[in-house]
Parts: C-alpha cells; structure tokens; sequence
C-alpha cells in the first residue's frame, strides 16, 4: 500500500523520467514517506532525507525502518549539511514558496541536479524567483489532495533568464486544460479577487489583476 497521496505521487511521476538517478533527497523529509516511496518504486538507487529538525528525523528514521528501505538522515537547513553529496535529484515538498527559493538559491546541488518543488503558498513569488534566476521549469503538474488544489514543478538550472508575463506568474505557462488545472484557477481566483481590493485601495492600476481574473473565469466555466 502506498504511503502517500496524490500531491507526493505527482512527486514520484515527475522524477520517473530522471536519467541515471543514484542519489536522491528529500529536503523536508517530515514522515520521510516521500523518500521511502521513492526507493519503493526503484526511481533512485539510494535516499537521503533531511530536515531541520531532530523530532521529523527521529519519524522518519521509524518509517523506514518499518518500510524495510535503508535512507541516510541528516539534520541540515535546506541542502545546508549535504551540498557536497553526488545528489542526483532533490525534492522541496510541503514548505511555502519564498523559503524554497532562499533554500535553493544558496545550494550548489539545486543549480546541478534535477528538483521537484511543491510550494503551499507564495506559488508566484516562487515562479518569478526561478525564472529571473536562471531556471526552468521543464513540467508542472497541478493535483488535488483532500480537496485542496496543489502544483509539483520540475526544474533544471540553465542559467537563462525566461521572460514571463502577470498571468504566468500566478498560473504557471504549462496549463494543461485538466480538471485539476480549473480547480487550481478556482482558488487563484479567489485570492486575485482579495488581491484587486488592495490594488484598487492604493490607487493603482487594476489592469494586470483584471486580466488575470477574466483569465481565471475562463477556466473556471469552459472546464
Ligand atoms: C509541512 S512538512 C512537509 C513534509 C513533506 N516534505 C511533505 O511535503 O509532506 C515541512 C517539513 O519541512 C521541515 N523544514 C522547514 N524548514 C526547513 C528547512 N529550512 N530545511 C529543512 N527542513 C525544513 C519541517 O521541519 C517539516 O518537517
């Protein structure tokens, strides 16, 4: 039986193109479910799972175990304590999105491996960080999870800065017209509405937003 829902499973899809994957981690292991998962499936060689703190360690160290799967654990802030390690793929799952750039953005592995990114909040200020700073985002999958609306990118460092424009910010610029893709455009709506009273209370322009939310209308009653 599989441990974990469909946001960590959009993880595991993502990584099961990665070529020649003998060292992957996960940063923020929590219940390390993602990692044990992982070796599970046979989409890595080996595992790492780090965490910032003892107590998820100490949980994920009894879920392996009780998995059969053998994961390296470390105590580490981001890639902190494991940057020099040959780590092929990486995953940053479960945190809000701004603490996920400051995490990859001083890692030497995040500029060379291939990264999953699962970010619950802050998803815009996420995709402007990596496109102004070199990454792209190869394939976005948007899922849902006890009714809650998610997205799980992929990354690959080029180095390249990607142009972007207001709507892919919020959105993304892979929009596959899916069930999950509408019910992602629900809740951006919901929040692009609280956004515009903000806009209009500071005396700005409301076009970006506007567009945005006819943008998230459209979506929400085609699909
Ligand atoms: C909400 S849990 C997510 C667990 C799992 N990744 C998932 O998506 O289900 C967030 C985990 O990240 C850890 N964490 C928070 N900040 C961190 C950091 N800077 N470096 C490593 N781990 C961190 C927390 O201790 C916690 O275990």
């Amino acid at each position: 039986m599989s441990l974990i829902g469909s946001r960590l499973s959009a993880v595991t899809r993502l990584l099961s193109d990665v070529k020649d994957n003998t060292l992957f981690a996960d940063i923020g292991s929590d219940h390390a479910f993602l990692a044990i998962e992982v070796l599970k499936k046979g989409l890595a060689v080996s595992a790492i799972a780090s965490d910032i703190n003892e107590q998820p360690l100490l949980k994920g160290k009894e879920n392996a175990a009780r998995s059969g799967v053998k994961i390296d654990f470390y105590l580490s802030d981001g890639f902190d304590a494991i940057d020099s390690l040959p780590i092929t793929s990486a995953a940053i799952c479960g945190m809000g999105g701004e603490l996920i750039a400051k995490i990859i953005g001083r890692s030497r592995v995040a500029h060379e491996a291939t990264l999953i990114v699962q970010p619950m909040s802050a998803q815009e200020d996420l995709r402007k960080y990596l496109w102004d700073n070199g990454f792209v985002i190869e394939k976005e999958i948007f899922t849902l999870e006890a009714n809650k609306s998610y997205t799980v990118m992929k990354l690959r460092f080029s180095g390249e800065r990607t142009e972007y424009s207001y709507i892919d910010l919020f959105l993304g610029k892979e929009r596959e017209q899916t069930k999950e893709f509408s019910l992602y455009c629900e809740k951006i709506l919901t929040a692009a509405k609280k956004r515009r009273l903000g806009v209009v209370a500071r005396n700005e322009d409301t076009a970006e937003i506007d567009g945005l939310i006819d943008f998230c209308q459209t979506q929400t009653t085609t699909l």
